[in-house]
Parts: structure tokens; C-alpha cells; sequence
């Protein structure tokens, strides 16, 4: 994606040293473009915890590029200590975070590759650094796909409204700035904008961390795709007075039944877009989807973050970053990150492979592999 005219991915390894990994501080955006030099795992947790990155694809590629870092400081005497060492660095990052399951799916798949790799320690070091890359690679390229796969569903809208403006509501920021390049929500705006449909989207502001407000807007606007944000609760009322086309989002973690967990919020758009007959799609790549477990309300974990995050709000005051105070300082708040949108609330799911029904036939026919 481009950000003033030039080409940038999420992630990537330093030009000037690749035992480097440079991400986009996102707890800067959109007031300030920063770039942030990883070099410990113990940053690559601070990162990923302290959301400087943030979305289930980008924290499964910085937890990618994290392995690779903890190849490089682990000790070498032996392919037993460094195994070990591998090991307990992969908890540490699984732990930072609890909801997006690409986390653990992108350590679990560096911690094979580098243990079946034969060739000793100097081998193993040099697949970790392969597979960061490759499950970065990956990421944008299913990206772009489902960009490829839901463009269709706002043509197709378009063709319905005679050419007119297709309005898509998204919630969060299920952009590129959530994956390596092209993002799962917003593929399909971009694939439909650079096709010539006329296209707008209603963002949704989302507290507390205002993901929507900050970074969605933030990269519409580099892509010049028309916008308007609006604060959370608006979304209904649009839908009512025909303001809203589609809905389309992101999710942390889909089990294979289709139910959807996304930011705290995204159930009660659902349950609008049912009460008004407006499609309701996710978009994800087959990382992101949890082959274990069945009821997503009952078994997917939900982050609980720090109270501050509601009581506090970031903005910028004469140049700075500042945080305000919203509530009493001593009131109590509740920070759930994350709910779970039932399969039967979702219209479509859309992914690198297509487009299916959130069901467990239709997840299990675009994905044979998984039955
Ligand atoms: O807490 P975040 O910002 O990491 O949450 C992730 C999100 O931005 C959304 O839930 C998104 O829609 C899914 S991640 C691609």
C-alpha cells in the first residue's frame, strides 16, 4: 500500500541489517509516520502487546519475524538449547495477546519448520528467516486475493443501483495497516475503487482504541477512497434509512462452524444488518480460522485489556500525542476487546479461496483439506 506516493509493507527486514525486523509504530497513526526497529523478542512482545501492531494478520507475521529473531539470539552450543530457547520464546509471544489465533498459528508453524529443518543450528536459523518471509508473503497475497473474490459482491451491488455509490460499513480496521499489505475488509473497497466503482464507506470510529477513526480513515485516505467516520452507535440508524449497501469486516478468529470473533462491537452491527436486510460479510485468510473448536460464543478466548484504554484518550494537542481523562479518575471500567458474532448472523465469509457460507459445509467445501 502507498503511503504518500511510496509502496510500504507492515513488516519487513532492514535493508541495512537483516537481523533487523522494522514494523509501523501504529500507536502513532494517522498524527505521526514512524518506523520501529525490532531487535529482541522481548520488543517483538512489547510490539505485538502494546498494539505498535496490531490486526490478526500483522501479529501473525511479527510473531513470525519474532521466531526468526529468537533463532538468531538462541544459544547455539547445541540443537537442544536451542530448541529449548525456541521454545519458551514461542510462549512468551503466544501469551501477548489471546484473541487472534494467527498468533499462535504463525509460531507453531516456525517452531516445525525450524525443528524438522536438518543441517544444525546455522541451517535452522536460515529456515526461520525463510518462513517469517514466506507467512508474510502469504498474508499479502491471500489479502489480495480476497480483494480479487469481494470486489464481485460490490459490482454486483453497483449493477443493482444502476451505477450508483455502493455505501460498505466496516468496523475496526481490517486494512492493510491489520496485515502485511492490502488488508480483508478493506481488499474489496481498494479491488472496487481501482476498478472505477463509485464507492463509500461509513467507518466506524470503535473505542476505546478508535482503530477506525486513527487507521482506517488514515489509509482510505492515502488510497483516496471516499469516507466518513462515525461514532460507534451509528450504524443502525443508517441501516434503517438505507444508508448502508453491505457491511463487510475482519475477525480475529473463526472457527470452522463460521462463527466470528472481531472487535468488540462488530455483533451488534450484525445484529442491525439482520434486523434491516443488509448483507453482512467477513473477510479472511485461512490463517485466521480456528480448526478446533466448534461454538466460537462458548470457547474463543477474549482479551480483557487495561481499564486505562477507556478511561484515557490519545489525540494530538499543539503537535504532541496527548491523553485526556474521560471518566472520574477513580471510576471503574470494563475493557472487553473482542465479542463473537454467531454463524448465522454472517452472510458470507469471503477468503483467498472464495467465497462461502459462515457454516461448517460451508467452510469444510473450500477447505476439503480440514474435514
Ligand atoms: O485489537 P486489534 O486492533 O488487534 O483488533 C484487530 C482488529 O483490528 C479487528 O478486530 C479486525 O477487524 C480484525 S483483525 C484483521
Amino acid at each position: 500500500m502507498k503511503v504518500q506516493g511510496k509502496h510500504y509493507r507492515t513488516i519487513w527486514l532492514s535493508e541495512a541489517d537483516d537481523n533487523v525486523v522494522q514494523i509501523i509504530d501504529q500507536r502513532q497513526l494517522p498524527h505521526k509516520f514512524v518506523i520501529e526497529d525490532l531487535k529482541t523478542v522481548e520488543d517483538v512482545a512489547r510490539a505485538i502487546k502494546d498494539m505498535y501492531v496490531r490486526g490478526a494478520g500483522l501479529i501473525g507475521a511479527t510473531a513470525g519475524f519474532g521466531m526468526y529473531i529468537a533463532a538468531l539470539k538462541a544459544p547455539r552450543e547445541s540443537e537442544q538449547a536451542f530448541m529449548d530457547a525456541l521454545a519458551a520464546d514461542g510462549e512468551k509471544l503466544i501469551a501477548t495477546r489471546p484473541t487472534a489465533v494467527n498468533l499462535e498459528w504463525a509460531v507453531k508453524r516456525q517452531f516445525e519448520a525450524i525443528k524438522s529443518g536438518g543441517g544444525g543450528v546455522e541451517a535452522k536459523i536460515r529456515i526461520a528467516r525463510d518462513m517469517a518471509q514466506t507467512i508474510a508473503d502469504e498474508d499479502a497475497e491471500f489479502c489480495r486475493r480476497i480483494g480479487e473474490h469481494g470486489q464481485k459482491i460490490i459490482e454486483e451491488i453497483s449493477r443493482q443501483k444502476g451505477d450508483d455509490v455502493v455505501n460498505v460499513l466496516t468496523h475496526c480496521n481490517a486494512g492493510w495497516l491489520a496485515f502485511v499489505d492490502y488488508g480483508t475488509a478493506t481488499a474489496p473497497i481498494y479491488a472496487a475503487h481501482d476498478k472505477g466503482l463509485k464507492v463509500h464507506v461509513w467507518v466506524d470510529e470503535t473505542r476505546p482504541r478508535n482503530q477506525g477513526a486513527s487507521l482506517t480513515a488514515w489509509e482510505l485516505g492515502q488510497h483516496g477512497v471516499p469516507h466518513t467516520v462515525i461514532v460507534d452507535n451509528v450504524g443502525g440508524h443508517l441501516m434503517q434509512h438505507g444508508m448502508v449497501d453491505l457491511v463487510i469486516t475482519g475477525t480475529d478468529r473463526t472457527t470452522y462452524t463460521g462463527d466470528v470473533a472481531n472487535k468488540i462491537g462488530t455483533y451488534l452491527k450484525a445484529l442491525a444488518a439482520k434486523d434491516n436486510n443488509v448483507p453482512f460479510y467477513v473477510g479472511l485468510p485461512s490463517s485466521t480460522f480456528d480448526w478446533q473448536i466448534r461454538d466460537g460464543v462458548k470457547e474463543i478466548p477474549i482479551e480483557n485489556r487495561d481499564a486505562t484504554e477507556v478511561k484515557y484518550i490519545p489525540g494530538l494537542l499543539d503537535g504532541e500525542i496527548k491523553s485526556v481523562l474521560l471518566t472520574p479518575e477513580d471510576t471503574q471500567a470494563g475493557n472487553y476487546a473482542f465479542d463473537v458474532t454467531p454463524a448465522r448472523l454472517v452472510t458470507g465469509l469471503i477468503t483467498e479461496r472464495g467465497i462461502c457460507q459462515a457454516s461448517e459445509d460451508g467452510v469444510l467445501g473450500l477447505y476439503p483439506e480440514k474435514r
